[in-house]
């Protein structure tokens, strides 16, 4: 049986293209219920709809966090949903919700986790003149970018323009990313 699962997402969604791609193509076999987002210009929606993927539209603003998480979890209760993953969503999960979803919620971040948690991860790392980046795919719990590490992976940047450099990550998570969760989804 194919995991079920809901992807969150607040912008472009690239990694959302890259795990609807890898599903389509069946190098991942994962069963996408929802895509649930908090903007309504996020261009993740398009890509939700050209693949035929139900979306959930949320309004943090306008019904506050409580009442926007339970009814997420209340939708994802009613598609059996078993795994969330966050790609790109700039929401942080209250304790309540990552509860219900222990060890079941899977983000991405860039950076060498534990280095440069939180925002502008790799503004962080350039200010640093790091020369080594790196790209992690974990376990959420209820510290930011702090839960059990699925997969990293660290790669050299030496020689590359900013906007090369943010290429790279993007491809990077977008690989990293397909394995992580082929590690968790297909055991
Ligand atoms: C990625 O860099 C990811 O690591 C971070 O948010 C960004 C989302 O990019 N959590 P995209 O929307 O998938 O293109």
């Amino acid at each position: 049986m194919l995991k079920k699962v809901a992807v969150f997402a607040s912008g472009n969604g690239s990694n959302f293209q890259a795990i609807l791609d890898a599903t389509k193509n069946q190098e991942l076999k994962i069963d996408i219920q929802i895509l649930v987002v908090d903007k309504a210009d996020a261009y993740a929606i398009e890509r939700a709809k050209s693949a035929g993927i139900p979306v959930l539209l949320v309004n943090y603003k306008q019904d506050g966090k409580e009442v926007v998480e339970q009814t997420i979890l209340n939708k994802l209760q009613e598609l059996e949903v078993e795994y969330i993953i966050l790609a790109g969503f700039l929401r942080i999960l209250s304790p309540m919700f990552i509860q219900a979803y222990e060890n079941k919620i899977i983000n991405i971040h860039p950076s060498a986790l534990p280095k440069y948690k939180g925002l502008h991860a790799i503004e962080q790392a350039l200010e640093n003149n790091d020369t080594t980046l790196g790209v992690t795919v974990h376990f959420v719990d209820e510290h930011l970018d702090n839960g059990q590490i699925i997969e990293q992976e660290l790669f050299s940047i030496e020689g590359l323009d900013t906007q090369n450099i943010y290429k790279k990550v993007h491809q990077i998570e977008h690989q990293v990313y397909i394995k992580a969760l082929k590690k968790v989804m297909e055991d």
